[in-house]
């Protein structure tokens, strides 16, 4: 990292998301703002603000997520949110999902490097194999990957009855809520909610997006 990189590190912040996994988080960061940034990962002008708006900024919706979950980290890239989960919580089983075999390559050497126990599957979220292969989780993550519909159509596949999609969106959520609940609904989803994540440690804090996948009885009434 640079020498200003001191100044950008929210010290506090970050003790609070990882505890004594902090030293294992500054590697990640390390590999996201230098092989990350060079492998086109990650663009160069995220890397100053590589802490707030990414790394804690996915840290934080660990909150959401129950005591060991199986959790499918849906279209990844480098590494987001599903990495920040595995080193905020060591008791979730976490695979990444990820289409684009560079980013793939790049996964692998990264969770390689930091010894963790997360598993990265090339492919698409759609594809039958993939979702045979991670059905039944228990948590799916998403961030900047598509529109809520879409995603509902990609992720709730993955979760058992009673699972959680959980969508990292910015500002987008309430109107994407307003436009896209009907569908998602139709697509096997509860109502989806808002929640806010990471008050006193990401500022704003996150909003996250979800929505349960609930039992196909109450799907078919509802049709
Ligand atoms: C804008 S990037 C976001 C990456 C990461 N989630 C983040 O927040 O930085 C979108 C990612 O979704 C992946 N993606 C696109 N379509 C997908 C699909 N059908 N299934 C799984 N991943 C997909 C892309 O390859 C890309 O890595």
């Amino acid at each position: 990292m640079g020498p200003d990189d001191t100044t950008l590190f929210p010290s506090e912040a970050a003790l609070a998301a990882f505890g004594d996994r902090l030293p294992l988080a500054r590697q990640f960061a390390d590999h996201l703002v230098t092989s990350g940034v060079e492998r086109g990962l990650i663009g160069p002008r995220e890397a100053p603000r590589i802490w707030d708006r990414h790394i804690l900024n996915c840290a934080v919706v660990a909150e959401l997520v129950p005591n060991g979950a199986r959790l499918v980290d849906v279209g990844s890239g480098a590494g987001l949110p599903g990495i920040p989960l595995a080193l905020a919580r060591s008791d979730i089983g976490i695979v990444l999902i990820e289409p684009l075999a560079r980013r793939v390559e790049w996964l692998r050497e990264v969770v390689a490097a930091l010894d963790l126990s997360v598993q990265v599957e090339w492919g698409r979220a759609e594809e039958s194999a993939v979702r045979r292969r991670w059905e039944g989780a228990d948590v799916v993550t998403a961030r900047a990957v598509a529109p809520l519909h879409r995603l509902a159509g990609w992720c709730l596949p993955f979760l058992r009855t009673g699972g959680v999609m959980l969508a990292i969106k910015g500002a987008s959520a309430p109107d994407e809520v307003a436009r896209d609940s009907s569908t998602v609904q139709r697509l096997g989803g509860g109502e989806p909610r808002i929640e806010r994540c990471g008050a006193g440690i990401v500022d704003p804090p996150s909003t996250v997006v979800v929505v349960e996948r609930v039992p196909s009885r109450a799907r078919r009434k509802r049709g």
